[in-house]
């Protein structure tokens, strides 16, 4: 039984997330997406809102729950019987800083192992960051995130926008 944790910010997910997740959840028993609570960068959505977003997505994936957390990922993972951190690898540019994680992590934790799936071509180069701003562009979002993620996108840049 392997218990997988996928952390991030999630502001919001995207269908490279998505993508992430459901090959997780074909590799492992069970799969966490953790949502930080207390990123470095000012979130869109409430860590509630993420949470939701990313547990409508997820639906028709069984063994994939959704928890937001604080504190050290690898106290969380620890606190969840988790065995494995699960992370994608965009472009090259993802490797400087995950590498740094992932060494730092093995460092607090060295019985939890992190895994890297590399991501599917089609969302090399997409990003949360990406995606809010063609969203307060009025740019088109479809095939970027799911659709009820692209409703809640549109409605946050419309906000913004006033
Ligand atoms: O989606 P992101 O913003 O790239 O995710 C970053 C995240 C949440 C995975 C990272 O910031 C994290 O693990 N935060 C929890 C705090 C922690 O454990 N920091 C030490 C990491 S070595």
């Amino acid at each position: 039984m392997v218990k997988a944790v996928y952390p991030g910010t999630f502001d919001p997910i995207t269908n490279g997330h998505l993508d992430v997740i459901e090959r997780g959840a074909r590799i492992f028993d069970e799969v966490i997406v953790a949502v930080t609570t207390n990123p470095a960068k000012t979130p869109w959505f409430t860590v509630q809102e993420r949470v939701a977003m990313i547990e409508a997505c997820c639906r028709h994936l069984p063994n994939v729950q959704v928890m937001a957390f604080d504190g050290l990922l690898v106290n969380f993972a620890r606190q969840q019987g988790a065995t494995v951190i699960l992370k994608g690898l965009r472009a090259v540019s993802d490797f400087d800083y995950e590498f740094q994680m992932a060494a730092m992590n093995r460092q607090l934790a060295p019985e939890i192992e992190t895994l890297f799936l590399m991501t599917s071509l089609p969302f090399a180069y997409l990003s949360s960051s990406i995606v809010k701003e063609i969203a307060l562009l009025d740019g088109d979002l479809s095939g970027l995130v799911p659709d009820l993620v692209a409703e809640q996108l549109r409605r946050k840049a419309a906000e913004r926008r006033r």
